[in-house]
């Protein structure tokens, strides 16, 4: 199969799950492509889980954009969606373009931001600009502290009503995906069931297109992982035994050995 298009992602909706997976630099890119994922999400996620910091708050764009690069300069045949950092779009839709163009230029194949109704306009003005959208709603991290914590959204329909109008307004605002994160399992089955663009999903239960998880969850590198998250290996104790090994050889004399 060749490179992963916006048309080859629009047409697995009802016919194939799509898997998203997060990864930050070249090696990481490399293996996640080569384990055959179909999007490779370079995630602001990077602030908490490569740069320690607490939040997505500090992601930055420059930090996006290098990142980016490091992605794309593993030429995966998944698709590279750039992340779009705090306050890299909130300003103005002009401010969004050009946050956009800087990721495409560093390799970004489709940018994701955060937020729903209030920011189709943005979503809008960077798809005129020729630059595919990946929406994002439910728990949105950037809003955490205006969301009181990373809790489950869409718990009322008050919630659920506004999460799928936000839904359908990025569909026409000609987002071509859709990440649902942190919502009740119902409230993402009625979205996918309402769009026709796919729904890709991180805790948001079974009835979506496709899911979505952060790499250093799913491999064991981070510091705390989300309830919804599977850890599938211990790459912590792996890369820790390796070390400890070395330093031993070291220290006795086993590495390098006599030449
Ligand atoms: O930054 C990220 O890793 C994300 C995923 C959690 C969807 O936005």
């Amino acid at each position: 199969m060749g490179k992963v298009t916006v048309r080859k992602i629009l047409k697995m909706k009802g016919s194939r799950r799509i898997v998203m997976i997060t990864a930050y630099d070249y090696p990481t890119a490399r293996i996640v492509d080569e384990a055959g994922v179909d999007m490779i999400l370079v995630g602001d996620s990077l602030a908490m889980v490569v740069l320690g910091h607490e939040s997505t708050l500090q992601a930055r764009l420059e930090d996006m954009v290098r990142h980016t690069e490091a992605v794309a300069r593993a030429r995966p045949r998944a698709m590279v969606v750039g992340d779009m950092p705090f306050g890299s779009y909130e300003p103005s839709s002009t401010r969004a373009v050009e946050s956009a163009i800087a990721l495409a230029r560093a390799g970004a194949e489709a940018v994701k931001l955060e937020g729903g109704s209030e920011y189709v306009d943005r979503v809008r003005a960077i798809v005129n600009a020729g630059i595919p959208v990946v929406g994002h709603i439910g728990l949105t991290p950037q809003r955490y502290l205006a969301l009181g914590g990373y809790r489950m959204q869409g718990r009322s329909e008050a919630e659920a009503r506004e999460l799928v109008r936000s839904a359908v307004e990025l569909e026409a605002a000609g987002a071509f995906a859709l990440v649902i994160e942190y919502t009740s399992p119902d409230v993402a089955r009625s979205i996918t069931d309402k769009l026709s663009i796919p729904t890709i999903c991180i805790g948001s239960g079974p009835h979506c297109d496709g899911q979505v998880l952060v790499l250093h969850d799913v491999i064991g590198l981070a510091r705390e992982s989300p309830p919804f998250a599977k850890r599938y290996r211990d790459a912590w104790s792996l890369i820790l035994e390796a070390v400890k090994e070395y330093a031993s050889d070291v220290r006795s004399g086993r590495f390098p050995g006599q030449s």
